[in-house]
């Protein structure tokens, strides 16, 4: 194997730019982070979206992210039995909103599960977790802006950060969180001047989606990236490849196959 990107060199990363990160939800996922040579694998509560077919992101449960975070790491430690193969990614997994009733048991689930560390959006219940999971040792990536787990208390996934007041209480949340022991903070659909803004005056290092090109890194959803998940596009969403559309196309060519006969053929038949 050929070692792991750990929490200590995204921290050192801070300044240079050009970190790494997307969602990962399976094995096959996991072997595709591992083999791009991706530096943060990230078990997003979006899967509740994108797998699920959930409205929100906000029933997913701990077993659930589990089980996703389990399959991520056995899919990237296979990758890792190659020749040649890439260092693992750094595995951070969501704690969702089910879990803050006992954020230290909930991380620790994630982390027995394989997660290297785990990631809170800093709402008012997530603030005060995130304290706790650092308290027990575990590493925890900080999420601000746009929190996707507040839909039911706000209503929307609109730009957050747009008035004076809102960007201030932005920056607090995001100091706190680096108070608190963070090793990094992901920044979600601000205007591009606080993505900079807070990459300016936090000490660890930003991981923007849909907050411009000032951070750190950046980070995307993949099936988003991917072309996979077509409900819906947030702005901030480049598709580098249209999935959906080939593994329709494929699905076609295989039921056409099969009605007029050409599969199975000899190649795949046994005698
Ligand atoms: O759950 C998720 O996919 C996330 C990303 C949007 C960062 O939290």
């Amino acid at each position: 194997m050929s070692g792991k990107i750990t929490v200590a060199e995204i921290r050192g990363r801070k300044g240079r730019g050009s970190i790494t990160a997307v969602t990962a939800v399976d094995y096959a996922t996991g072997v595709w982070c591992r083999r791009a040579g991706i530096d943060i694998a990230l078990v997003g509560d979006s899967l509740a979206m994108v797998v699920f077919g959930d409205e929100t992101t906000t029933e997913v449960t701990v077993e659930e992210m589990a089980r996703a975070t389990r399959a991520v790491n056995r899919g990237m430690e296979a990758e890792g039995k190659k020749e040649g193969s890439a260092p693992r990614p750094l595995l951070v997994a969501d704690i969702p909103l089910s879990g803050l009733d006992d954020p230290v048991s909930s991380a620790r689930r994630l982390i027995d599960s394989g997660a290297d560390a785990v990631k809170i959006e800093c709402h008012e219940l997530g603030g005060s977790a995130l304290r706790e999971i650092r308290e027990a040792g575990i590493e925890v990536m900080a999420h601000v802006g746009l929190l996707p787990q507040e839909i039911e208390r706000l209503g929307n996934y609109k730009v957050r950060g747009r008035t004076p007041e809102e960007s201030e209480r932005i920056f607090e949340t995001a100091r706190d969180a680096e108070e608190r022991g963070a090793f990094s903070c992901v920044v979600e659909k601000v205007p591009v001047g606080i993505g900079e803004r807070l990459t300016e005056i936090l000490g660890i290092p930003t991981i923007g989606i849909g907050a411009g090109p000032n951070c750190d890194g950046q980070i995307l959803v993949l099936y988003d990236l991917l072309g996979m998940f077509d409900r819906f596009r947030p702005r901030f969403v480049r598709r580098y490849a249209d999935l959906s559309t080939e593994a329709v196309e494929a699905l076609r060519k295989y039921a056409a196959d099969v009605r007029a006969g050409r599969f199975p053929g000899e190649k795949e038949s046994f005698h």
